[in-house]
């Protein structure tokens, strides 16, 4: 198989563990040539770490060989970057979300279409082996018929914020930087959602960092989006749903995120991470924490763009897709203005649930096959 040749834009805090899994031989599928980033020097020390070329993006989309690109940019850089790679004849895989604006979403997933071009976008978190055994166990049947579901996540923002400014910028907050990976979850299990109602707030909009060493040390600054999101979901399925998000509670997180079922309830551990544990409750018993059926139980980012990239050789759909996630970017947006206007808010886009990998492709490669083999 012709590996794929691949730059990453973006040499910030979540490049480190997608640059290890494509040169450590994880993902053998992607051949990393290449990194750029506006920070020079960010982009020389990973370039030099991970025995790669330090390039400008003017330098890879000009380059021929390259025909991936990731975009680990921040969310302000996704929409002009995503764009202009495509316009210049990349595959792209971008991190979360697709772009700020609704309608940037649209544009770029009609110019993929129009391109014939692959447009794959995070969180690949679902194709972890916590989510992927949650799929298993309601496509088994073994919760009956979904009928309602529940996700719920708390943060600190005064922490991470002040460490990474754009969490409190337009783009991201809690509802776009962690909803995509409940939203998602749930949209590889359950489908499309049909309508939302839904509240928010900001609180706290004032602040001061007061965090040493932090880059807006002693700055004031203001939220520019709400941290605090309750919505109700109604999706196509008939599964009724809540969205409980609230970034101005302490630090550790609380994630909940779990499907109540005619013959039982899924309970599945924080869909950020690849391996949680699933527990599986039924009539008159406590739950029960349910074997991994699938690989990938480590921190395995990168996994959905070498899903694409193996997608892309086997001429198949890949399964972070641009629909699922411009879905999954509606509902954000589609939140947001449900509770401005104070009124319902209908989803306009679709997408097909994404196949199921393959199960038990959890060997290291000496005694059974390597965990990539479930991407081919
Ligand atoms: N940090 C995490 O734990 C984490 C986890 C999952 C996903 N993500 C996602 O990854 C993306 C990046 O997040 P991060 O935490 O690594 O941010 P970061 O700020 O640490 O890094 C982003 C990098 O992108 C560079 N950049 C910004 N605009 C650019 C442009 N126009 N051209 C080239 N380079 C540009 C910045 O200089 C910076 O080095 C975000 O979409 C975020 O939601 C982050």
């Amino acid at each position: 198989m012709q590996r794929v040749k691949t730059a990453i834009i973006g040499c910030g805090s979540i490049s480190n563990i997608y640059m290890e899994s494509f040169t450590n031989g994880k993902f053998n599928i992607i051949e990393l040539i290449a990194c750029s980033d506006l920070d020079e020097m960010r982009m020389r020390e990973s370039a030099e770490k991970f025995g790669i070329r330090a390039m400008t993006l003017d330098k890879v989309l000009a380059d021929e060989s390259i025909e991936l690109v990731i975009n680990l940019t921040t969310p302000a850089a996704h929409y002009p970057i995503t764009k202009r790679a495509l316009l210049a004849g990349k595959h792209v895989f971008s991190e979360k979300m697709i772009a700020v604006e609704l309608e940037e979403g649209k544009e770029l997933v009609a110019l993929a279409n129009e391109k014939g071009l692959r447009l794959g976008v995070a969180p690949d978190t679902f194709l972890g082996a916590s989510i992927q055994t949650a799929k298993y166990i309601v496509d088994k049947g073994l919760i009956g018929r979904p009928v309602s579901c529940r996700a719920s996540v708390s943060r600190n923002y005064g922490i991470y914020g002040e460490f990474l400014p754009h969490l409190y910028k337009k783009g991201a907050g809690i509802g776009f930087d962690m909803g995509g990976y409940y939203l998602t979850a749930l949209a590889a299990i359950l489908g499309p959602i049909k309508q939302i109602s839904a509240f928010t707030e900001i609180s706290g909009k004032s602040r001061k960092n007061t965090r040493v060493g932090a880059p807006m040390f002693e700055q004031d600054y203001e939220l520019e989006v709400p941290n605090v999101i309750a919505a109700a979901l109604q999706y196509e399925s008939g599964v009724l749903g809540t969205l409980h998000m609230n970034s101005d509670s302490i630090i550790d997180e609380r994630a909940n995120l779990e499907i109540y079922g005619t013959d039982g309830i899924l309970i599945m551990g924080d869909p950020n991470l690849f391996g949680a544990t699933v527990y599986l409750q039924k009539t008159n018993s406590t739950p029960v924490a349910f074997p991994l059926t699938h690989g990938f139980a480590e921190n395995s980012r990168g996994l959905g763009a070498a899903e694409m990239a193996w997608s892309i050789r086997a001429g198949r759909n890949h399964r972070a897709s641009k629909e699922m996630a411009q879905h999954v970017f509606e509902t954000m947006h589609g939140i947001m203005i449900s509770a401005e206007k104070k009124e319902a808010y209908s989803l306009e886009s679709r997408f097909e649930i994404p196949a199921s990998l393959p199960e038990g492709y959890i060997g290291d490669g000496a005694w059974t096959r390597k965990e990539e083999s479930a991407l081919i």
